[in-house]
């Protein structure tokens, strides 16, 4: 149950007959900002005071005689010049916890107007390795994902991999001109991205010493710069040949085609092994290549339904009747097809095969103009019944403000990133849980270092730029991954002390009472999983979890300072602090997992 919601319409129908809009005025009703005042507040007398031409607090009268809310709630007070202030009653919350602990759910009905989301994140472009960038859509998508299908939404998940570009034209080039064998056949993966990292480097005309530096032990290397006078004209005629055996790949000419398709696999295997850690997995890869063969006709369908036009050669949109703003354009002059061409192509396919409500594309804030281009031209071409949506996010900054890189300037590679979040994981496990096992302390770093990671990109607004910094990530205190597994274990290791039955307390609940003020915070904390979650939701935003997660915590450890659990005065008082204890436990446990981070029993 929502109870949120609930207010809201029971102020709705109290509002009937009273507001214009009473939907609009119930809206209103809001999460108290300060406990002292109740935990839920109304502002909806002042606006329709004003409208009424009538006393706000008058007005909230009216309302308060109307309400039925009497089971729910104490009596409302009015504040103020006309707030509504809503206490949750002691009796009403005890037996709703009851209620939860003994639902698998913890309070959270699968929605009653499901919709089919197609959520297309993570996308990177294939064939060179995962690099720091890469993690904000992976993870941010897949909390999207976990969230929308625990709420009873359908959701196809399509990694829509970068397959085709000018990378394939440089490891083609590598591959013809630089490859070893040998280590080829052993550690394919390995070897691309080798090549791919020298052709690119070739590219970028290095110095002459490091140039002959590495040709001294590179056979093939030396052979091909011997035949340019310097590192110069060797990068002209490297960064020209992969052009022409990307294009050439692209016009189908069989000897490229076979080598991509020789590549493709291992490249696959490769992201999938990051993946795999990240316990992250995708209905689809349908990648920039599955679409190239369906271009043409989405662009002559354009032509013919009048959408598209051409201009100077090339096919474009205008967007404006006053043709100011800059067109999308959908073929060049020379008859390539643009990002936009095979984005449109996946909103056909993904109409077509999958009848989504909402397409959700996880990609950075940088691509904004172009899907505020294509979502229009899509709407254009028809795809009217479908929630278009770029969910957006900000940049990972380093300590100085600037892009996240490796000292010496490069791009941080995402693999290396979580080996090392995972080693001072270790760190952290060794210094506070000498009484683990070696394996089990590997097992909670692992955890602990990978949860860090996520956590810290999805417990900030997606919107915001967020600055990668390891201790602060780390800290076992303050708004982190490991603040929350350690707050979780905790509550586990209370249950080990007191050896507790947790399953007959989910099982057959005891009676819940609750008197402290710690107790009562607790619980209300705990009742708002539901309302948090459609939040969430409704703008594809996990920090709005992560930040009720964190709160939560701190309640309960206010609520463990202040009320003794296993030496409570009584059995009835222990047993009703152990259901408090079990479902803060499994809501943080819910909730991290919908973050897609683990929590383990014993640290
Ligand atoms: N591969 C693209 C990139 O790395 C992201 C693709 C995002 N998805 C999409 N349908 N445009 O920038």
């Amino acid at each position: 149950m929502n109870v949120l919601r609930s207010l809201k319409e029971s102020f709705a129908q109290a509002l009937d007959g009273l507001a214009a809009d009473a939907r609009a005025s119930a809206d209103l009703v809001k999460p108290a900002q300060d406990v002292r005042f109740g935990d839920y507040q109304a502002n909806c007398a002042m606006p329709l005071g004003k409208q009424l031409r009538r006393n706000p607090r008058d007005v909230a009268a009216d309302i308060v005689a109307r309400l039925d809310l009497a089971a729910v709630t104490e009596p409302p007070e009015i504040a103020g010049p006309g707030f509504i202030n809503l206490r949750l009653r002691g009796d009403w919350l005890a037996s709703r916890l009851r209620l939860l602990a003994a639902d698998e759910r913890l309070g959270v009905e699968p929605t009653t107007s499901p919709r089919t989301f197609v959520v297309d994140f993570s996308s990177p472009n294939v064939a060179k390795p995962m690099h720091v960038g890469h993690i904000r859509s992976t993870i941010i998508g897949d909390s999207i994902t976990r969230l929308l299908r625990f709420l009873g939404h359908r959701v196809v998940t399509d990694n829509h991999i970068g397959d085709w570009g000018t990378q394939f034209g440089m490891l083609i080039f590598g591959y013809k001109h630089l490859l070893d064998e040998q280590v080829f056949a052993a550690r394919p993966v390995e070897e691309l991205a080798r090549l791919y990292r020298v052709v690119n480097w070739l590219g970028e005309a290095p110095a002459a010493d490091e140039l002959s530096a590495r040709a001294a032990d590179d056979l093939k290397l030396a052979k091909l710069a011997g035949r340019f006078a310097d590192a110069t004209e060797l990068a002209k005629y490297v960064t020209e040949e992969s052009r022409l055996e990307t294009a050439r790949l692209h016009t189908g000419d069989a000897a490229n085609r076979a080598l991509w398709q020789s590549f493709m696999p291992h490249c696959l295997a490769d992201l999938d092994r990051v993946y795999d850690r990240l316990g992250i997995h995708f209905d689809h890869h349908f990648g920039e290549s599955f679409y190239d063969p369906m271009l043409p006709a989405v662009v002559e369908d354009l032509l013919t339904k009048g959408i598209a036009e051409e201009s100077d050669g090339a096919i474009c949109v205008f967007l404006d009747a006053a043709r100011e703003k800059p067109p999308c354009l959908i073929r060049k002059r020379d008859g390539a097809f643009l990002y936009a061409t095979s984005d449109l192509a996946t909103v056909k396919h993904r109409v077509e095969q999958f009848h989504p409500d909402a397409i959700l594309y996880v990609v950075g804030q940088p691509q904004a103009l172009h899907f505020q281009q294509f979502f229009e031209v899509a709407r254009r071409w028809g795809y009217t019944n479908v929630e278009f949506s770029h969910v957006a996010f900000g940049t990972i900054l380093g300590r100085d403000g600037k892009p996240f890189r490796t000292r010496a300037g490069g791009t941080v590679g995402l693999e290396p990133l979580l080996d090392e979040a995972v080693q001072r994981a270790r760190r952290i496990v060794d210094e506070n849980s000498s009484h683990l096992a070696e394996s089990e302390r590997q097992q909670v770093a692992e955890a602990v270092g990978l949860g860090a990671i996520k956590y810290a990109d999805l417990s900030v607004n997606r919107a915001s730029d967020y600055t990668f910094d390891w201790d602060r990530m780390m800290a076992t205190q303050g708004n982190t991954a490991t603040y929350l597994q350690y707050a979780y274990a905790r509550i586990q290791s209370i249950f080990r002390k007191g050896d507790v039955d947790v399953a007959a307390l989910r099982r057959d609940p005891p009676t819940v009472a609750i008197g402290e003020p710690a107790e009562r915070a607790l619980a209300v904390a705990i009742t708002r999983l539901p309302e948090t979650l459609e939040d969430a939701a409704a703008e594809y935003k996990p920090n709005v979890i992560a930040g009720y997660l964190y709160a939560l915590a701190e309640t309960f450890s206010s609520f463990y300072n202040t009320c003794l659990v296993l030496q409570a005065d009584s059995a009835t008082t222990r047993a009703s602090r152990l259901v408090l204890c079990d479902l803060t436990a499994r809501v943080l446990r819910q909730g991290l997992e919908l973050l897609g981070i683990r929590t383990i029993d014993q640290m």
